[in-house]
């Protein structure tokens, strides 16, 4: 392995001796069903080991397909993946958590799950629908529930075996030291949008300071144009080590000390996006110095997902 590919295979070490998470992820969440399954499979051969997965992107029994698959032809073993999945917001009540956890469990058809996540803050009306809304479209919260009642029963998933790390998403630095200070089980990582528009330094500080694994979600931006893919100074280095302004985004995130999920759809997009080499210290110095700032996923705000279309 050349020194310049060690990135694309950086481990980072979670809390409480949880395991080492990949930096490099691959995000699933894609609509289709079929191209789940492929493009799961696709990121696979191209080196992924990193899986992010959510029961609110309803495809869980596709990714699970194509890694057992994987796994039964050999050309990986369970012990070397990471999976992550999330709890959803209509699942908040501590007596909702478990079920839904070995649901989606069962759907991926894991022994263990390496990481459970909160994914976001909001606890919506408890049952089976995972976008309730009253009469005039306006989703339904359960205002009974704290952040830390949902806490208390991750961690007693980490108590059962079946669960090694737990943490947040689309948090706050407020909401994440609500959980992480009373927390018997810290969170071993937090995951937020992050790229040179949101770089999230005073979370990544906290993280840092705190044996956290900050993880990025929307690295390209979500491909939303004009986006951080057209920012000129990514262009511009890009053109300089010869890669792609795709390849280095997502070197600068693990460059700097984070996580990142990316969501390649085909084989060639997932050796793209799996091919990354460290920057020069100067591309990293002119990326940390970019002024722009914008988030693109407005989820933090509401509990409502941006991207994944409503069903019921
Ligand atoms: N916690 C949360 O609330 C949350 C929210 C959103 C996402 N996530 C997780 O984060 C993962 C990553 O999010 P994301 O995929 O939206 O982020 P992203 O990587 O910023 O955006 C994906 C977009 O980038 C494009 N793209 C991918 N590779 C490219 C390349 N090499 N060159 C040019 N364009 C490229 C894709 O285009 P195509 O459409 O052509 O493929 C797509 O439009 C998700 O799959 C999910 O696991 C979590």
């Amino acid at each position: 392995m050349k020194q310049s590919d060690s990135l694309k295979y950086r481990g980072l070490p979670l809390r409480e001796g949880s395991g080492t998470m990949p930096a490099l992820g691959f995000g699933t969440l894609i609509p289709d069903a079929t191209e789940t399954r492929n493009a799961t499979s696709g990121a696979l051969e191209a080196g992924f080991r990193h899986f992010d997965c959510a029961e609110r992107y309803r495809n869980e029994e596709q990714v699970g397909v194509a890694i057992r698959e994987a796994i039964q032809a050999g050309s990986v073993k369970r012990e070397d993946l990471f999976i992550t999945t999330k709890l959803w917001n209509n699942n908040h009540r501590p007596e909702r958590v478990q079920p839904a956890f070995e649901s989606s469990r069962n759907r991926l058809q894991l022994d263990y799950v390496d990481l459970y996540l909160i994914h976001t803050p909001y606890a919506f009306q408890p049952g089976d629908n995972q976008d309730p809304r009253d009469q005039n479209g306006n989703v339904i919260y359960d205002k009974g529930i704290t952040l830390m009642d949902t806490w208390r029963a991750m961690e007693a998933l980490v108590d059962g075996g079946k669960c090694k790390a737990i943490g947040l998403s689309d948090v706050s630095l407020d909401q994440l030291r609500e959980v992480f200070e009373p927390a018997r089980i810290k969170p071993a990582v937090v995951q937020v949008e992050s790229h040179p528009y949101l770089p999230q330094s005073e979370i990544l500080e906290f993280c840092t300071s705190n044996g956290l694994v900050m993880l990025a979600f929307a690295p390209l931006g979500h491909g939303i144009k004009p986006g951080v893919l057209e920012n000129p100074v990514i262009i511009s280095i890009a053109q300089r080590v010869n890669k792609t302004p795709a390849q280095v985004l997502l070197a600068w995130a693990v460059q700097r000390g984070t996580a990142v999920l990316t969501t390649p759809k085909t084989p060639d997009r997932a050796r793209e996006n799996f091919d990354i080499s460290a920057l020069p210290s100067d591309a990293m110095e002119e990326i940390n110095a970019v002024q722009t700032r914008q988030r693109f996923n407005l989820v933090t705000g509401t509990g409502i997902p941006g991207f994944i279309a409503r069903r019921g």
